[in-house]
């Protein structure tokens, strides 16, 4: 790479590094002044070279990184201003503490001016960012969607609301009921054949899950008696082992209770039918049907003109053209007696009104599975 070394020790160095030769030249004995004086010139000349390439690139850098590249190209370990301070050693003393000075100052420049630059860039960057990640707080905001109530719920909260205006107070009870309050103080023993009418979820011998709510009737009483009137209702959830487009394992049920001196069945059919006509409007077609149920006498059913097929039948009627939406009657005398109540002094009506069924008519909804899908797309129309 360089020249060999000739004659009376004349070089000629080449621009890069000539100096690290160079040291090595001048430090052999008998070698001396010459060498040394073209030395230091030459190498006052490399610092200011170096000084100036560096620093016109220092201000010509476009980032940060770049400023990290330069540092470490002129001033790191083995960096081109590095390379030159090491080479100092080996100047004659004398020369040392000028080109020592030299080198320094120029260090001291360079690291300033990329202090300086590493600065501003960091300013223009965070302006940049500023500027692309502003947030207009003036912009109108996103909306979120909105939840809003289950359509099972809609419809009784309605329930509730037109019989607590009719006056009734709202009773709750347990889900998980013993055999004698689901059957036996409805005048239902063991072994009646009426309990096979609701096909029951048992969990021991004598604890089921509830298959109505009419034993939320029995236990009102239990805490009331003898205090008249009980004008109550009684929502909630009900299970039977039973599933097609009208009947759900579980399901709502709302109960009703009255019990005063001289209730009659007129009271109970009134109660009704301002409800009905409160929920459907005015010209809503119903029939109450002679029924049977063991914990009233009379009993009845209350059917409501098919909203699906208008009354020609189809599969939500089963082809009757009427949905039930209720079970009713006046209050058995052995419920009365054994809730502890004197059948001679009160009576009193009931009725248990189907929640999913009043609400598939009143949304006009033909499979009541649909209320426990929860498919959006069937839920964000109510
Ligand atoms: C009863 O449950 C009686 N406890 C009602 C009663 C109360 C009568 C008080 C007299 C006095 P029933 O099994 O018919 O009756 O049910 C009442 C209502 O619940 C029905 O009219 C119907 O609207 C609804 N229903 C019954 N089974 C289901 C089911 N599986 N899915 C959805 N709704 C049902
Ligand atoms: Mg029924």
């Amino acid at each position: 790479m360089f020249p060999p070394l000739e004659g009376n020790g004349m070089i000629v160095p080449v621009d890069l590094g000539w100096f690290q030769e160079f040291f090595k030249l001048s430090s052999r004995r008998g070698e001396g002044f010459l060498f040394c004086h073209i030395g230091v010139k030459k190498m006052i000349e490399t610092i200011e070279t170096i000084r100036a390439a560096a620093l016109a690139r220092v201000a010509a850098a476009a980032s940060s990184e770049e400023l990290e590249a330069l540092r470490v190209q002129y001033l790191g370990k083995k960096g081109e201003l590095t390379a030159v301070l090491r080479g100092m050693g080996k100047l004659p003393p004398e020369e040392r503490p000028r080109m020592g000075q030299l080198a320094n100052q120029v260090r001291e420049e360079l690291e300033k001016a990329l202090l300086e630059a590493k600065d501003t860039l960091a300013r223009k960057e965070q302006a940049g960012r500023l500027r692309t990640e502003a947030i207009d707080v003036t912009l109108p905001g996103r909306p979120l969607p909105r939840g809003y109530r289950h359509p099972l719920y809609q419809a009784l909260n309605e329930i509730k609301a037109i019989f607590t205006g009719l006056g009734f107070d709202v009773a709750e009870g347990p889900e998980v009921e013993s055999d004698y309050y689901n059957f036996e103080a409805l005048n239902l023993p063991k072994e009646h054949p009426a309990r096979d009418m609701q096909d029951s979820f048992y969990i021991t011998e004598d604890v089921l899950l509830r298959t109505h709510t009419s034993p939320v009737q029995v236990r009102v009483m239990e805490a009331r008696r003898p205090e008249i009137p009980i004008r109550i209702i009684a929502p909630g959830k009900v299970y039977r082992r039973d599933d097609d487009a009208t009947h759900s394992p579980i399901f709502h049920q709302v109960e009703g209770l009255l019990v005063d001196k001289r209730v009659t069945f007129g009271e109970l059919k009134g109660t009704l039918m301002a409800f009905i006509k409160q929920m459907f409007g005015e010209t809503v077609q119903v029939r109450f049907r002679p029924s049977y149920f063991p914990f009233t006498e009379p009993s009845a059913e209350v059917d409501m003109s098919c909203v699906m097929c208008g009354g020609s039948g189809c599969r939500v009627c089963s082809h009757t053209g009427w949905l039930e939406i209720l079970g009713c009657g006046m209050v058995h005398p052995r419920v009365l007696s054994m809730s502890g109540y004197d059948p001679e002094e009160v009576s009193g009506f009931a009725f248990g009104l189907g929640v999913e069924r009043v609400a598939m008519l009143k949304y006009g909804i033909d499979d009541l599975r649909l209320f426990y899908e929860n498919d959006l797309r069937f839920l964000r129309q109510f």
